[in-house]
């Protein structure tokens, strides 16, 4: 995984790359380097940790050339330091790569007992000194790329800069996403169309397979070992607008604040405001036939389905399982004739839920892609596409695409409900306007968020957090306790209230803080006994209710917030807040980087 631009342009390479690059950081900030080639001269700089590193190496260092190549990485082969930074150079050649070849043991080795000698730890590198072998061999860049490509096995994307070529670039994808960027008398490739758009909007998205010569003068497509291919150029929509964090502390503290906004206007996508309609996307059009939904995803997208099972099944009556993308892609599930897939990814790159869908579609489902990036690999590949209107999102834990997700799967679900005849109009009216009335209250809990403070401090310091919820609750247990570990590092599980006997009430001792997600449903009264018995335990109790649950059972917790009241049907959605929020606050009380926290990535595009 990790963050790749290539550029042969007129102008100085490096600010074009660094720019590029801090719009591909969410794909991981282990590392980074540029390289650029002047004459027969490859030059690099290198810098472990995040691009700000780089930054700094070559304002005491600057970097010359019109032609380079960047990287932004996240660390798989080799730890995150200096020598396993990208760009890897062998003899002639750079390489800058996403991804993992598979086979890299079996290749060093091959290069090794030829005398190759290697300077890293990483995978990438193999890659460098095949192409340098074949190169000095005197085989032209493109008869080695030729030769290379069929050796390697994985899902991977790299671009190659050669000494000696200033006109040359060679880039290549497999499963990895890559886009190239034609500009007038230039040639980019980048990660992602968003790295590109300052640059260009003429895209071309390399498909699988492919490999690519790149020339100021144009490019050329080919597949396995040197056939010419086709490849349509498109005109990207993708803004190029860099997005701020306007007064607020870290992006993960404003896409908090930007939910209002974010689940009205994914509400507006799939109802109407005016009319209530709801409209179908295509693989659901015709809703009576769909015979089962399986949903894919990871990470909290994965708990956005788990939220949306229960509306499927109650709303929709329709049947539904929610696979973790990494581990459906390996079995062989027995799916209906006429089901359909959702594919549930903010970025539309998750490696493991693309695998997923393709794996989905060979077992003869019908995919939609439900994501907030909209030329995205997964919406691409999929035969429809719903989206979330979140916006960017760029704080690595996710929160406004979370609740745009559970929007949009709510909306989905009511208007399958109602085509269906599985509910009639007036509770499809019913759950509009419940829907209708999350903005408001969301942004009624985000107007003071000091209430969670002191509660958030004691977050910080725990050792271990337990989050239970029921039902429709259990899923913002899960994604709550995700939240605390990925951004404070504090230890956190999220379990289903009534499994809590069957395992983690070992861990609750004097004062090990739980948090309860218990609006008061119809899973109130069996969450309510669930928390009795962690009080009597000396676990301290933090209840996430609304008024009538703070009546029922404010006495019998140490610290209760109550919420606005709302329909059982949408709480989870205005359950997402507070969960985030204590983890936010705690974050910054213990002084972790919410934003960039440590070993993660936004987008995670290794299998
Ligand atoms: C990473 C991110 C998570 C995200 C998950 C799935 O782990 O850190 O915030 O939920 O990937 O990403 P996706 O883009 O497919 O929703």
């Amino acid at each position: 995984m990790c963050g790749i631009v290539g550029v042969l342009s007129g102008e100085p390479a490096v600010p074009l790359m660094m720019d590029a690059l801090r719009r591909l950081e969410y794909r991981g900030y282990d590392s980074a380097g540029v390289a650029t080639v002047t004459g027969d001269t490859l030059s690099r700089r290198r810098a472990p940790g995040k691009l700000s590193a780089l930054q700094e190496v070559l304002e005491r260092e600057p970097l010359k050339g019109v032609s380079g190549i960047g990287h932004t990485r996240w660390a798989t082969h080799g730890p995150p330091n200096l020598e396993n930074a990208h760009p890897h150079v062998a003899g002639r050649v750079a390489v800058v790569h996403n991804g993992i070849i598979e086979n890299h043991a079996v290749l060093r080795a091959e290069l090794k007992a030829e005398g190759a000698v290697f300077e890293s730890a990483t995978d990438t590198e193999v890659v460098a000194h095949l192409l340098d072998r074949e190169i000095s061999g005197g085989a032209t860049p493109q008869e080695a790329m030729a030769r290379v490509m069929p050796r390697l096995t994985g899902a991977f994307a790299f671009v190659v800069l050669i000494a000696g070529e200033e006109d040359l670039m060679l880039a290549a994808r497999r499963a990895s996403p890559l886009a190239i960027g034609i500009g007038d008398g230039a040639a980019y490739v980048g990660s992602d169309a968003v790295a590109l758009a300052p640059l260009t909007r003429r895209i071309v998205y390399l498909q699988d397979g492919d490999w690519a010569v790149l020339r100021r003068s144009g490019v050329s497509v080919f597949i396995g070992d040197g056939t010419p291919v086709e490849r349509t150029e498109q005109v990207s929509t993708v803004s190029a607008a860099m997005v701020g964090k306007g007064n607020f502390r870290h992006f993960m503290e404003k896409e908090i604040h930007d939910q209002p906004e974010a689940i009205a206007h994914t509400l507006h996508a799939v109802i109407d405001p005016g009319t209530g309609e709801a409209t179908l996307p295509g693989p659901l059009a015709d809703a009576a036939s769909v015979a089962k939904i399986t949903i894919l995803a990871a990470g909290t997208s994965f708990y956005a389905g788990l939220t949306a099972r229960y509306w499927l099944e109650s709303i929709a009556g329709i049947a539904c399982e929610v696979e973790l993308a990494s581990e459906f892609r390996d079995r062989k599930p027995v799916l209906p004739a006429g089901g359909v897939a959702i594919a549930v990814s903010q970025s539309g790159e998750s490696l493991d839920t693309l695998m997923a869908l393709r794996h989905a579609r060979t077992l003869g489902q019908k995919v939609l892609a439900l994501v907030n990036v909209p030329e995205s690999t997964i919406a691409r590949e999929a035969d429809g596409v719903l989206l979330t209107r979140a916006g960017p999102e760029f704080g690595v834990a996710s929160t406004k695409a979370f609740t745009a997700q559970l929007t949009a799967f709510l909306g989905l679900a009511i208007a399958l409900g109602f085509a269906r005849g599985h509910i009639d109009e007036a509770e499809k009216r019913r759950l509009v306007s419940a829907l209708e009335g999350v903005p408001s209250r969301v942004a009624a809990v985000l107007k003071d968020v000091s209430r969670y403070q002191s509660i958030a401090h004691g977050l910080s310091r725990a050792r271990d957090v337990l989050y239970l919820g029921r039902g429709l609750s259990y899923p913002i247990a899960l994604e709550g306790a995700l939240k605390l570990k990925e951004i404070t590092y504090v230890h956190a599980e999220g379990y289903a209230a009534g499994e809590m006997k069957h395992g983690p009430i070992a861990l609750i001792e004097d004062n090990v803080p739980v948090v309860i997600v218990a609006p008061s449903d119809g899973w109130f009264d069996k969450t309510a006994s669930n928390m009795a018995e962690v009080r009597a335990r000396g676990g301290r109790v933090i209840l996430l209710t609304d008024a009538a649950g703070a009546r029922a059972l404010g006495e019998a917790a140490d610290e209760v917030v109550v919420l606005p009241d709302i329909a059982p049907e949408v709480a989870p959605i205005l359950y997402s807040i507070p969960v985030q929020l204590l983890a936010y606050l705690a974050a910054v009380e213990k002084g972790t980087d919410a934003d960039q926290p440590r070993n993660l990535a936004k987008s995670v595009t290794v299998e």
